[in-house]
């Protein structure tokens, strides 16, 4: 396959296996760019994308504007906080706004599960979700396979956890979509108040005793705790939820055997890990940050190229 069999990447659930292998072959090439003296490759010199974050987000946002600076598009940015969306102007009147000043692409985040659906609907520009509320998070789940095959040859085959806090969590969505597709096992692991009932549908166990699914798996994705996507308490308190689902280098050592911990940041240190694994060797937490440059740079120029002009 030589494109995408998509224009958007609104979340893993409408991609193929094709796909996924397409977009690692390409993110292996901008790999070895951006490990050049010189970043940057000429390829979308004649692209503009707009970047609109509607959601708070530092590591995401960076990791787009750099990948998109890197393959020379020209880049505008747009965070809720400071626009007339607080003035009341509608989602595509927004947008449309932009794309008049005549945009390609859209790189966007929305606390709306489904806002980038809707927004492929509505406009002319190839969409790409940067998050879209409790839904999906499509790149995030790209860039933690790719960091898997990177430091375990493949996905296939490879038994994967994610512990935490899956219902609030459109990274562990992604996640589950992704990793099947490539044919990993996936079992998810936490307090029963934050696991959806729907999840074992999707394909995967569910698991409630930490040091039971760690001695199984090969790689643990820790997630974090969307404290602000909730409104009740899931759970007694922060010091009971480390104590059953936390994972410190005194658990990781007593292990039959030395797996990988991942986590998509950002860190609550002390809670979901603490710093001694999230600073060990067995953690991929920082080349899953600096793949996800060479992932989303890979994502954009198939897309890219896919812009009628
Ligand atoms: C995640 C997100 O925003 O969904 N972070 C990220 O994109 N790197 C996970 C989180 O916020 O915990």
């Amino acid at each position: 396959m030589s494109e995408l069999s998509v224009n958007h990447l609104l979340g893993i659930k409408y991609l193929k296996k094709e796909d996924i292998d397409l977009i690692f072959e390409t993110a292996d090439h901008f790999k070895e760019v951006i490990n050049r003296p010189i970043k940057k490759v000429p390829s979308l010199r004649d692209i503009t994308i707009a970047n609109l974050f509607f959601e708070n987000s530092t590591r995401t946002r960076l990791s787009f504007e750099l990948a998109e600076k890197r393959l020379s598009a020209d880049v505008i940015n747009f965070s809720a906080a400071s626009s007339s969306v607080k003035k009341g102007e509608t989602l595509i009147d927004t947008v449309n706004n932009i794309l008049s000043m005549k945009v390609d692409m859209v790189v966007m985040r929305h606390p709306n599960p489904g806002a980038g659906v809707f927004l492929s609907k509505h406009v002319e520009a190839s969409i790409v979700n940067a998050g879209d509320g409790a839904h999906e998070h499509p790149t995030q789940a790209l860039l933690d396979s790719y960091s898997i095959r990177e430091r375990l040859g493949e996905v296939a085959g490879k038994k994967v956890v994610i512990v935490g806090d899956i219902l609030h969590s459109r990274v562990a969505l992604s996640n589950i979509f992704a990793l099947k597709l490539q044919g990993a096992e996936v079992k998810v692991c936490g307090p029963k108040t934050l696991i959806p009932k729907y999840i074992e549908k999707l394909g995967v166990q569910v698991e409630t005793d930490l040091r039971k699914v760690l001695n199984w798996c090969d790689i643990a994705n820790m997630l974090r705790v969307q404290n602000e996507r909730m409104e009740i308490s899931y759970f007694p308190s922060t010091r009971e939820y480390t104590q059953q689902f936390g994972v410190n280098k005194k658990i990781l050592d007593s292990l039959d055997k030395e797996i990988v911990i991942m986590h998509p940041g950002p860190i609550n240190r002390g809670v979901e890990i603490t710093s001694d694994v999230a600073d060990s060797n067995q953690a991929i937490i920082l080349d899953q940050v600096q793949n996800g440059v060479a992932v989303r740079m890979a994502i954009i120029y198939l897309l890219a190229s896919k812009i009628k002009r």
